[in-house]
């Protein structure tokens, strides 16, 4: 379903967009709240991005949640955002399939509780089948661990099934293998950094960074950045003639 977006922009409707949410701690800490706060207000943005990319026809959307190095932050504040991941999935993933959405997790979950871990299980379960948005969310996830676990899915798979491992591709052992590269990756926050996010998959990706903390990213910052992308000429290494040509 397209609405009035795509059609006064005339332009083209990202397949994939990656998100780098940040900014929640600093939007709480602006209003003399704790960091908690910041982060429930961050899940309330997220449906709202959700829904509008779901109306936009967008393919895939990832979103990152909880990087690898997030460990690092105080426990009290992990332990914050472990249980607002719990929470939101028992109180969503109902809504999410019964919008035809097809939920799916990267990252190294293991690290997670146990219920958590099943509670995941369950949505993707649950969701599998779904045709409509796929919504990547990213929960322990770092580049640096998904090339390294491709690798080595990569090796296992060439010694299991004796092939040569020169044979293989590394991008179809990533935790995205299943779905196209982004083409639109967004940061709030104002950080000019990929912070470990997707390493090998945007390497052809528009990056769009914004000053707008990740709670206060509704629709019009959304329609602010799918308009920026429309804008760009994408040449993959080829030259504006080439591309102009080939319209
Ligand atoms: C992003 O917001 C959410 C997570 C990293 C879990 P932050 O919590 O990083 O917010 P800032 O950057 O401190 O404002
Ligand atoms: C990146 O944000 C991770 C998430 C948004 C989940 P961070 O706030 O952790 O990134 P740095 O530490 O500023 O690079
Ligand atoms: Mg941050």
């Amino acid at each position: 379903m397209y609405d009035s977006l795509t059609r006064s922009m005339q332009g083209e409707i990202p397949k994939h967009i990656a998100i780098i949410m940040d900014g929640n701690g600093r939007w709480a800490v602006r209003q003399n709240k704790p960091r908690a706060f910041g982060h429930k207000a961050g899940v309330d943005a997220l449906k709202t991005t959700i829904e509008s990319c779901a109306a936009y026809g967008v393919e895939v959307l990832t979103v990152f949640a909880f990087s690898s190095e997030n460990w690092r932050r105080p426990a009290k504040e992990v332990d914050v955002l472990m249980k607002l991941f719990m929470l939101t999935l028992k109180s969503q993933v109902r809504r999410l399939h019964k919008n035809n959405i097809r939920l799916k997790i990267i990252g190294d979950r293991f690290r997670f509780s146990e219920a958590l871990q099943g509670k995941i299980k369950e949505a993707e379960t649950l969701t599998h089948q779904n045709t409509g948005l796929t919504l990547i969310i990213a929960a322990n996830y770092g580049g640096h661990w998904d090339v390294e676990q491709a690798a080595q899915k990569m090796f296992e798979h060439a010694s299991s099934k004796d092939v040569p491992i020169t044979t293989l591709e590394l991008k179809d052992f990533l935790s995205t293998a299943d779905v196209v590269v982004p083409d639109l990756f967004i940061r709030t926050g104002g950080e000019k950094r990929i912070s470990n996010f997707l390493l090998w998959q945007i390497a052809y990706s528009e990056l769009y960074f914004t000053d707008t903390l990740w709670p206060d990213f509704d629709k019009d910052a959304l329609d602010s950045a799918i308009k920026c992308f429309s804008s760009r000429q994408r040449r993959f290494g080829q030259t504006s003639e080439q591309i102009d040509k080939s319209r």
